[in-house]
């Protein structure tokens, strides 16, 4: 049952029961009317109480259902909430936790609405690529003002009910058991609305000073952020309907904004990413109620670019680090560098002085292994040499505590090696975090051959914890994001050999809507990285084709921006990228030299020969069980590639574009100068075959 239904001296309570946040499902809808139905015939009935069981009122409508039959199938949301509007005993909403989207929706559609503090409260549509489309934007701001109002609705900002406790939204912010409350509350109202009308925010007038003048201010600021999101747009407009032209004609124009947004690309990128998000977190062979190892003392290895990031990360959550080094000195720049990072976050008011010094007393400097003895968990990030991981691998074999979690942060080492230094194989795990470490959300779990599953499960949950955006790679070289990225640095070196320029390569993916492009990004990272990369591809995979034209670059001694020059110049104390006429006219020398004749290369070929090579590898990936579902790549494209988010990631884009497309194309650039890099991956031709998509 998804909806129970009980009495309480003469108050009828409907309780949304549906785990695990009581999503308004038809089942759910359902009940509700049902309950209502069952409320209006009692006569012993005298007021209703509409609550929520477990720890959410409800939290909103079962996204799951969107763009199926469900979502439109009668009762719908909108008619539930107009029956509860219409009920004629009172409905008093009783909100002890997570009231969302349409849970909130609902709740607006009671007369009265009881609260405790504590209680999470929004209208969150809008993160998903929505407007709230059952009544949201016309009584909120019935409810707590214009301006109040339209922030949440554009932010979709969740706002703690002690805070709205005099905003209009609650009759009533009870201390203790809102069920009580509410229930004490409904006799009372009953008795007083005996014979009347119940009080609907339907009939509340929106006072403000200059209401259209807030709008269009409001139009202004949201246009140039929401950029090419449409709905903070939509949100507005339909507030601005409702003010203009009264709450009837705003919650229809509300409802076909709502209709025509659900089939947007953008939504159902979002839609992709909320759950892409969650279903990173389980792993289809370890059962959700694996028993976790406790993680109480960290220790992180290397205080070093990463080290210093990573042990940020803990301490940000509240557990101690030991942190440790070869030499004072490391040790001493280390620490600095971690207190300036947060100074800097002090100094943008993000941070007290006070909060600052807490977290630098949670780390605990150390040049002794044995000082690891009590660590639960051990993250080395040290210099990337198999011959140093070696070393400290060993040492933790011996000094660390039976059952303490040993991972390392290799980007490109093979993990299993790494794991069969130890003793303990089971143990070792690759937390391969990205740059800035305390800044970036993206974790890439790696599972060697013998790690163990509560290993796998506490890392997962360890991640949770500091923040991360965790997803599971098989051991490959590269894992799953930096083995797609060298397919797409390989095509976007073989465009510049074939006709473009590093500004048009960047410019058309910049424009397709990633944070930035090839040449840039490698300017920024250093091109040096890559040229050690390269070196180790031409030794172990000889018969591997590449471009030569970025180690041209690199034997220029250009490696970016912090030699003032690589694909681009750059002034002192300025990170402007600026075409370079010496590096262009590089790259057209190198064409001639190579016998390649130039060419135009158009933005679409640019951007289809990029995605398209992270989507092959992706597919490959995929096959080869290195990532466990296509929304895992997504994940972490999206939150470690500055891939668009509006796109939902490389596979999902794969998706909308249509596989059958995507293989045409492949095969097209298959034919084409520097063809060879394109092995279509076979499960791109089957699923193209198929009708099917990476996504079902
Ligand atoms: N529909 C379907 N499933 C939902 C859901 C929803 N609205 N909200 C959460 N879930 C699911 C999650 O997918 C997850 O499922 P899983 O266990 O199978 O992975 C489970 O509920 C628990 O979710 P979280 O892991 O996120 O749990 P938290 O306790 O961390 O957070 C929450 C709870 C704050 C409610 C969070 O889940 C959330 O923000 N949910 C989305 C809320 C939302 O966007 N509501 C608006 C929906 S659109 C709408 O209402 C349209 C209306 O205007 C017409
Ligand atoms: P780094 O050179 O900035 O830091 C390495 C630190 O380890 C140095 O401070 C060094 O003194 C210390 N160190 C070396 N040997 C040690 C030992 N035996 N015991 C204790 N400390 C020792 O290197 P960086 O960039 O932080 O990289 C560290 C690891 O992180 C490498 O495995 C690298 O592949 C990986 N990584 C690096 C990323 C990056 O963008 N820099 C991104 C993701 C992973």
């Amino acid at each position: 049952m998804a909806v129970d239904y009980t009495t309480r001296d003469g108050v009828a309570v409907i309780t949304l029961n549906n785990p695990p946040v009581n999503g308004l499902g038809l089942s759910t809808r359902i009940g509700i009317m049902d309950g209502l139905a069952r409320a209006e015939r009692d006569p012993a009935i005298s007021a209703i109480v509409l609550t929520g069981s477990g720890t959410a009122f409800s939290g909103g409508a079962d996204i799951t259902e969107f763009n199926t039959p469900k979502a439109l199938q009668e009762p719908t949301l909108a008619t539930v909430i107009r029956a509860v509007e219409a009920s004629a005993k009172p409905v008093v909403a009783a909100i002890h936790s997570v009231a969302m989207g349409g849970g909130l929706e609902l709740a607006l559609g009671a007369h009265y609405r009881v609260g405790v503090p504590g209680a999470q409260i929004a209208l969150p549509e809008v993160k998903l690529g929505l407007l709230p489309g059952a009544g949201g934007t016309q009584r909120l701001p019935r409810a707590i003002g214009l301006e109040a109002a339209l922030n949440m609705i554009v932010s979709g900002a969740t706002v703690m009910s002690e805070k709205l406790t005099d905003s209009g939204l609650f009759d009533e912010m009870a201390e203790g058991d809102v069920l009580e409350a509410a229930l004490a509350f409904a006799r009372r109202v009953a008795e007083k609305d005996a014979g009347g009308t119940h009080p609907r925010l339907r009939d509340r007038k929106i006072q403000h000073e200059n209401a259209a003048g807030f709008i269009q201010f409001s139009r202004n600021s949201v246009a140039a952020v929401a950029k090419p999101f449409p709905a903070p747009g939509k949100c507005i407009d339909a507030i601005e309907a409702g003010v203009l032209k009264g709450f009837d004609h705003g919650l229809a124009f509300e409802r076909e904004c709502f209709l025509a947004l659900v089939q947007t690309p953008e939504s159902r990128a979002l839609r992709h990413a909320f759950f892409g998000e969650r279903a990173a977190s389980k792993i289809p062979d370890v059962p959700s109620d694996t028993p976790v190892r406790a993680i109480k003392q960290v220790a992180v290895i290397g205080a070093g670019t990463m080290g210093g990031g990573i042990a940020m990360n803990f301490v940000n959550a509240g557990l101690p680090v030991m942190l440790l080094e070869t030499k004072p000195e490391a040790l001493e720049r280390g620490l600095a560098t971690i207190r300036k990072n947060y100074e800097t976050t002090v100094k943008k008011g993000k941070l007290t002085q006070e909060a600052l010094e807490t977290r630098m007393a949670l780390i605990t400097p150390t040049l002794s292994y044995d000082d690891l003895a009590g660590a639960d968990l051990i993250v080395e990030a040290v210099f990337e040499e198999l011959g140093v991981k070696e070393q400290v691998f060993r040492r933790l074999d011996e000094i660390a505590k039976p059952g303490a979690i040993l991972a390392s942060n290799t980007s490109t080492l093979d993990l299993n090696k790494i794991a069969a230094f130890t003793t303990r194989p089971g143990d070792v795990v690759g937390m391969h975090f990205f740059s800035p470490a305390n800044v970036m959300k993206l974790l890439e779990v790696v599972r060697g051959e013998h790690t163990a599953k509560d290993v796998l499960a506490t890392v997962m949950q360890v991640a949770k914890r500091i923040k991360k955006t965790a997803v599971v790679s098989g051991v490959c070289d590269g894992f799953i994001g930096n083995r797609m990225i060298e397919q797409y640095i390989r095509q976007a070196l073989f465009m510049l050999e074939e006709g473009a320029l590093p500004a048009q390569i960047d410019g058309a993916i910049e424009r397709f809507g990633f944070a930035m492009g090839p040449f840039r990004m490698s300017d920024l990272a250093g091109n040096d990285i890559g040229w050690a990369i390269r070196k180790r591809r031409y030794a172990e995979q000889p018969g591997m084709h590449y471009s030569r034209i970025a180690d041209r670059l690199c034997e220029t001694g250009r490696f970016g921006q912090k030699t003032g020059g690589g694909w681009y110049d750059y002034r002192p104390g300025d990170r402007t990228a600026r075409p370079s006429a010496l590096v262009d006219e590089m790259i057209v020398a190198y064409s001639g030299e190579i016998g390649c004749a130039r060419r135009e290369i158009g933005d679409d070929e640019i951007v289809e020969r990029l995605v398209f090579a992270l989507v092959n590898e992706g597919a490959k990936i995929l096959a080869e069980g290195i990532a466990s579902k296509a929304s895992d790549i997504d994940m972490v494209y999206l939150t470690g590639y500055g891939f668009p988010l509006w796109r939902g990631g490389p596979m999902l884009h794969a998706d909308t574009v249509g596989l059958y497309n995507v293989e045409r194309a492949m095969a097209r650039y298959a034919s084409q100068q520097n063809g060879d890099a394109w092995e279509i991956a076979p499960l791109v031709t089957e699923l193209a075959k198929a009708g099917r998509g990476f996504n079902g």
